[in-house]
């Protein structure tokens, strides 16, 4: 089962992923976190991503493509894998598709969770992230039991660096400008699912289930 979930900044990609990999046993690639995981070990990808992360701007195709390519290498996405985040450009599109072939393999869906602009900028600067697990939560529309920490293990929770006012504007314009190119994209080859993604995070999930029941084994 090789899947792509696509959606604008606070569609839900994240938590939907969560309860994905749960059910379906198949490793969650998100470009976002490897590039937060690299500027925590301040490597060379994290300080050249960092520049453009800070601003609400993507990092450039090159860069992202090389360390996709790298991770769906590995050797447990040989039963399948879940892409968050990518691509977000028809160049990392195109790209995917070339690799993939190269390995045989194909996209059997990709899973775009359809949210109005106008609801993300609340569901972005409500969100918290535990530190040790990367579990979401939102201060409102999905609080964590006790102020402050994870539910799943009591974490610390923390906000993320990008998710002020400002910079979520700004990432919410760059990726508004990606989506239709994209979709075409992938509504051409038909494997495009669109989701209604301002549902209850609960029902959202269901929908998710009822597409990929059928590629359950
Ligand atoms: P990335 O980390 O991928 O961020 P994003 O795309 O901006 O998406 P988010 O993680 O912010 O949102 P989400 O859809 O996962 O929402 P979540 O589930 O958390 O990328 C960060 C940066 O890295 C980019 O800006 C770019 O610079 C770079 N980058 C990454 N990939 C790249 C690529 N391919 N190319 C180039 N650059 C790249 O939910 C949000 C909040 O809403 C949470 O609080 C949650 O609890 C709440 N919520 C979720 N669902 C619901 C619901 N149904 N109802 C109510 N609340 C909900
Ligand atoms: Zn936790």
């Amino acid at each position: 089962m090789n899947l792509i979930l696509m959606g604008l900044p606070g569609a839900g990609k994240g938590t939907q992923a969560e309860k994905i990999v749960d059910e379906f046993h198949i490793p969650h690639i998100s470009t976002g976190d490897m590039f937060r995981a690299a500027i925590k070990d301040e490597t060379q990808l994290g300080i050249k991503a960092k520049s453009f992360m800070d601003k609400g701007e993507l990092v450039p195709d090159e860069v992202t493509i090389g360390i996709v390519r790298e991770r769906i290498e590995k050797e447990d996405c040989i039963k399948g894998f879940l892409l968050d985040g990518f691509p977000r450009t028809v160049p990392q599109a195109e790209a995917l598709d070339h690799m993939l072939n190269e390995m045989n393999r194909k996209i059997d869906f990709v899973i775009h969770i359809d949210v109005d602009k106008d609801i993300l900028l609340q569901r972005l600067t409500g969100r918290r992230i535990c530190k040790q697990c990367g579990a979401t939560y939102h201060l409102i529309f999905n609080p964590p039991t006790s102020v402050g920490e994870c539910d799943k293990c009591g974490g610390e929770l923390y906000q993320r660096a990008d998710d002020n006012e400002e910079t979520v504007n700004t990432r919410l314009e760059v990726n508004i400008k990606q989506t239709k190119p994209l979709m075409d994209y992938y509504g051409s080859q038909d494997i495009l699912r669109t989701i209604n993604g301002e549902q209850e995070i609960s029902n959202v999930f269901s929908d998710i289930e009822q597409l990929l029941g059928g590629l359950k084994r």
